[in-house]
């Protein structure tokens, strides 16, 4: 009884330092074994938790960056702190913040502007991060403590360096110890604006990015607790672009007018229709750009969040009742108009199995009810192995008894089914997917940004419970370490 309980525990713990290439098994998805990887199935096994040895002509990650050398169109400096602060409607938090408040700078460019941002740690203790949420950044500029780059410590600084290729609404965050750091709030928006209008559609004049978060138990929309008023004109056209920045799903509606969902998660929704009286689910991580028309009778446009925190958008001193939760979601997998996808999902080059479970066992030495993946436990997971080019599809189950809003870094799929009912509406594609308990969905990417990228559920507790996986691309060696020091920093990046 004793002795195989022994072994699992032993077999499950972690080394202080370790690459990330080095953890589970290789998965090839049905595909041709390429890249390091190759001939070495069962992972640290064979190869050790440094992961198997770069071949000659690997690339490395911390060679993945963005432009270097030209001048950016945009340059920000972000100063991480911890620190006691106020809200923007008073209440004091103990937390992060950057520039001084939280959410931080809400950061505006233009679609193909060379983006520059400098982080500067002031004193976080544990050393911080930012990644660019949904901005599908090269590699090395993604933010990953331990996995595209090392924590800045206390009195470092690092600069990101990106073109924002794709217009709509992101967001950045911590990504070092971040199950703490984002909750107390080190993180901040990121509005791509599109180079060109759309033509057909009506002129938005008024555009705000409402960042949802709770501060220990406080509900906040743009960082105030209670219903707050912005201001706009009877008859202007408004763009809301909600943020889901918590651990769970957002259970969000629109009142007081017709209103559509423009994008999700950064890309457009083609043919949106106006509905009423249906609630948005904006799953953690992700965002609903939502447009309606302010009344003219004087009233606003209201979005509510629960919890008696709620953003008017009307005309000085303008009005609109709470309305009630509304019954009926809106169902994005047939919403909008469908349209041509450029790849064909049905030649997929590789198909991976996302499943999600749950069960006891052990996670580095502890004991307790895990999360699992494809029936395994953190570390002992899958590493999903591409080629530059491929079609990938993915199959991503939950029998786990909670929801998990999945997350891949670095890419946008496009949903297929769920629960084997195809899509219909208008191509769905995500970085952050809510799947609920019981729930299937199949989506498919192309494997088109090099790199190794994270794979994870953005419960940021359950990620730091061990549910993350990671996409590697053969040809891509991994030079970084969880569990690295640079000054107090050790690399931690859930
Ligand atoms: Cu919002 Cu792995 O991140
Ligand atoms: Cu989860």
């Amino acid at each position: 009884m004793l002795a195989p309980l022994g072994y699992f525990w032993q077999a499950s713990r972690v080394p202080a330092q370790y690459s990330v290439m080095g953890m589970g098994y290789a998965d090839f998805g049905g595909g041709p074994a390429v890249g390091s990887h190759a001939g070495h199935g069962e992972g640290h096994a064979d190869h050790g938790w440094d992961g198997p040895p770069p071949q000659p002509g690997d690339t490395s990650v911390a060679d993945l960056t963005g432009p270097r050398g030209s001048a950016p169109d945009v340059a920000v400096t972000l100063t991480a702190r911890r620190q006691r602060f106020d809200l923007a409607s008073g209440e004091q938090v103990d937390g992060y913040t950057l520039n001084g408040s939280s959410p931080g700078p809400e950061i505006r460019v233009r679609q193909g502007d060379l983006v520059e941002v400098t982080l500067v740690n002031k004193d976080v203790p544990d050393g911080a991060t930012l990644h660019w949420h949904g901005v599908d950044v090269p590699n090395a500029e993604d933010g990953v403590a331990g996995v595209t780059q090392d924590a800045v410590p206390a009195g470092g600084r690092h600069v990101y360096r990106f073109v924002a290729e794709d217009a709509g609404t992101y967001w950045y965050h911590s990504h070092q110890v971040s199950h703490e750091q984002v909750k107390g709030g080190l993180f901040g928006t990121l509005v791509v604006e599109p180079a060109e209008a759309a033509s057909d559609a009506p002129t938005v004049t008024t555009d705000i990015v409402a960042a949802f978060h709770s501060y220990s138990g406080k509900r906040t929309l743009a960082g105030r607790t209670g219903v707050q008023t912005l201001p706009a004109d009877a008859g202007e056209r408004v763009r809301i672009r909600v943020v889901n920045t918590d651990d769970g799903p957002l259970r969000s509606w629109v009142s007081g007018s017709p209103f559509r969902v423009t994008a999700v998660d950064g890309r457009y929704v083609q043919s949106p229709t106006d509905v009423r009286d249906r609630l948005l689910l904006v799953p953690a991580g992700g965002r609903f750009d939502v447009e309606a028309t302010v009344p003219r009778d004087g009233s606003a446009v209201r979005l509510d969040v629960g919890g008696r925190t709620a953003m008017l958008v009307g005309p000085d001193g303008a009005r609109a009742a709470a309305s009630k939760e509304p019954k009926k979601q809106l169902d994005l997998l047939t919403y909008g108009a469908p349209a041509a996808l450029p790849f064909d999902p049905e030649q997929a080059d590789r198909r991976f199995d996302f499943r999600i479970g749950r069960r006891p066992g052990f996670v580095d030495g502890r004991p307790g009810f895990w999360w699992s993946i494809n029936g395994k436990l953190f570390p002992d997971i899958p590493m999903f192995i591409v080629a530059e080019g491929d079609v990938v599809r993915m199959t991503i189950s939950n029998g786990s008894g909670d929801v998990h809003p999945m997350h891949l870094h670095g890419h946008h799929a496009v949903v297929l089914s769920r629960d084997g009912v195809e899509a219909t509406g208008s191509p769905w594609w995500v970085d952050s997917l809510n799947v609920e308990d019981g729930e299937t969905f199949e989506v498919a990417f192309v494997a088109d940004n090099p790199g190794v990228w994270m794979d994870h559920c953005h419960n940021l507790d359950h990620a730091a419970e061990g549910l993350v996986a990671h996409l590697a691309y053969a040809g891509v060696s991994e030079p970084y370490r969880v569990g690295h020091h640079v000054g107090d920093a050790a690399n931690e990046p859930e």
